[in-house]
C-alpha cells in the first residue's frame, strides 16, 4: 500500500499568515523522511493553498513520486507538462466549495465532448501518468478506462463522514465493488478524501486498493503530535534571551 501524504493544508497554515512558515517542501520532505511513498498537492484555480512556486519546489526537492492534483483545464494541463510530476490526479473543480466534495464525472464529459479526452492525451504523450478521481460507480469506472488513463482514485468522502454503521458499511462496499471492477479493467486502483486513522482500517481491507492519498487529517494528528514539541522549543528560545 503506498501512503501519499497530501500537504495543501501546511501551505493552508502559512497562507493564513502570509508568513513563510510553515513551509510545504520541508513538511513534504519530513513526510518522506518519516516513510510516506509520495507527496500529493492540489493546484486550485484560486491558489488558495498550494501555489505555482511551491509546485516547482515540490518538483526539485523531491526524490519519490510527486502526484498533482488539478482541474482538468488547459492552464493546469499546461503547467503540468512544464513540471511533470510522476501523475496527475484530475479531479474536479468549483470554487465556492471548501474541499474537493465529488469525483469527476468522467462518463458526462466524455459524453459532452473531446476536452477531456484531448487534455489527457497531452499529459500522457508528455509521460505523465493519469489518474481520475471519481466516484466507485461503474459508468464512471468504465469511462475512465476507456478513456486511456492507467489509475483511479476513488473518491472515499461518502464512506468516510458518516459514522460507523450501516450507511459505512454499504459505501465500503459500494468501494470494494468499484475496486474489485476497476483492477479487472486493469486499472491501477488508488482512494482518498477525508481518510483517518479511525476510518482507514476497513478501508485498506480492500486488496485491489494500493495507494492512499491522505492530507487534512494527517496535517491535523501533526499539529497534535507535535504541539508539546513546539512548547519545549518556546520555552528554551524565551530561557535562552532571558540568560
Ligand atoms: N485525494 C484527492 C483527489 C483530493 O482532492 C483530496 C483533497 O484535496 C484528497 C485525496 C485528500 O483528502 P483529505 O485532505 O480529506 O485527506
Amino acid at each position: 500500500m503506498r501512503l501519499h501524504v497530501n500537504i495543501d493544508h501546511v501551505a493552508t497554515v502559512r497562507n493564513a499568515r502570509g508568513t513563510p512558515y510553515p513551509d510545504p517542501v520541508r513538511a513534504a520532505l519530513v513526510c518522506v523522511g518519516a516513510g510516506a511513498d509520495g507527496i500529493t498537492a492540489h493546484l486550485r484555480e484560486d491558489r488558495r493553498h498550494i501555489r505555482d512556486d511551491d509546485v516547482a519546489r515540490l518538483r526539485a526537492a523531491l526524490g519519490v513520486t510527486f502526484n498533482l492534483e488539478m482541474a482538468a483545464t488547459d492552464e493546469m494541463v499546461g503547467i503540468a507538462v512544464a513540471t511533470r510530476p510522476e501523475v496527475v490526479t484530475l479531479v474536479p473543480e468549483r470554487r465556492e466549495e471548501r474541499t474537493t466534495e465529488g469525483g469527476l464525472d468522467v462518463a458526462a464529459e466524455v459524453a459532452r465532448g473531446d476536452d477531456l479526452r484531448r487534455r489527457i492525451g497531452t499529459l500522457l504523450a508528455a509521460g505523465v501518468r493519469v489518474s481520475l478521481f471519481i466516484a466507485a460507480d461503474e459508468a464512471q469506472i468504465r469511462a475512465a478506462r476507456e478513456l486511456g488513463v492507467q489509475q483511479i482514485e476513488l473518491h472515499t468522502g461518502e464512506y468516510a463522514h458518516p459514522r460507523a454503521g450501516p450507511e459505512r458499511a454499504r459505501q465500503l462496499d459500494r468501494l470494494r465493488q468499484g475496486a474489485t471492477l476497476a483492477h479487472g479493467l486493469g486499472l491501477e486502483v488508488a482512494a482518498g478524501h477525508g481518510l483517518t486513522r479511525e476510518n482507514v482500517v476497513d478501508l485498506v481491507q480492500i486488496p485491489e486498493i494500493v495507494e492512499l492519498n491522505i492530507g487534512h487529517a494527517m496535517v491535523a494528528d501533526a499539529l497534535l503530535f507535535s504541539m508539546a514539541g513546539a512548547v519545549v522549543a518556546m520555552r528554551d528560545a524565551i530561557v535562552r534571551g532571558r540568560a
